[in-house]
């Protein structure tokens, strides 16, 4: 008689890291990661904790909204890193980034970091996903400065983000 053997093979999970500043995360960045989780299984959104551009918001607090944002989904992990991207995927095991690419003026800068990253750690692989059409010139930095203005941010980012961006700069603005 055959013995037949089955063996139960685990699929890998599929990953995927979508770094960033997040200063502070935007219905554009949400967008994305909706989108990348429709070809991957779990995404890690990671905030880099020292970014060029001083943030308005600190390290704990873009943490905080992203957290709230995400909270209760296993599929995507609010992470952090320090220093370059290529360390931080290198120490991950994982070598797909995820970015968004909205108009024209991203490409420039995206295209010599994929290139510069690439040259460091030549396993990585970047997706570049647009955002529908109606975030597609949201960035955090109009949204700052619609807040700043005492804009209707609630259009461009979650409730919670409203909230803190509302305390940033409309409740700061009398203790300056
Ligand atoms: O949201 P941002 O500011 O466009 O994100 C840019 C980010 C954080 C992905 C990029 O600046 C980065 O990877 N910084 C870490 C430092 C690094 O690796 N620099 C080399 C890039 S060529």
């Amino acid at each position: 008689m055959v013995q037949r053997e089955y063996r139960f093979i685990k699929r890998k999970e599929r990953l995927a890291v979508y770094p960033g500043s997040f200063d502070p995360v935007t219905n554009g960045h949400l967008d994305i990661i909706e989108r990348s989780l429709k070809f991957i299984d779990k995404l890690v959104v990671s905030i880099t904790r020292h970014p060029a551009k001083k943030p308005v918001f600190t390290f704990k607090e873009r943490m905080e909204m992203l957290r709230s944002v995400f909270a209760g989904r296993d599929d995507v992990v609010v992470d952090f890193f320090d220093g370059l991207l290529v360390d931080y995927l290198e120490k991950k095991g994982i070598y797909l980034v995820i970015r968004g690419l909205r108009a024209v003026s991203d490409f420039d800068y995206e295209f010599q970091m994929v290139l510069t990253n690439r040259k460091m750690l030549p396993q990585i692989e970047t997706i570049f996903l647009t955002p529908r059409e109606e975030y597609l010139y949201l960035s955090s930095s109009a949204v700052k400065e619609i807040a700043r203005l005492n804009g209707p941010v609630e259009k461009f980012v979650p409730a919670f983000v409203a909230n803190k961006l509302k305390e940033k700069f409309i409740e700061g603005s009398d203790r300056q």
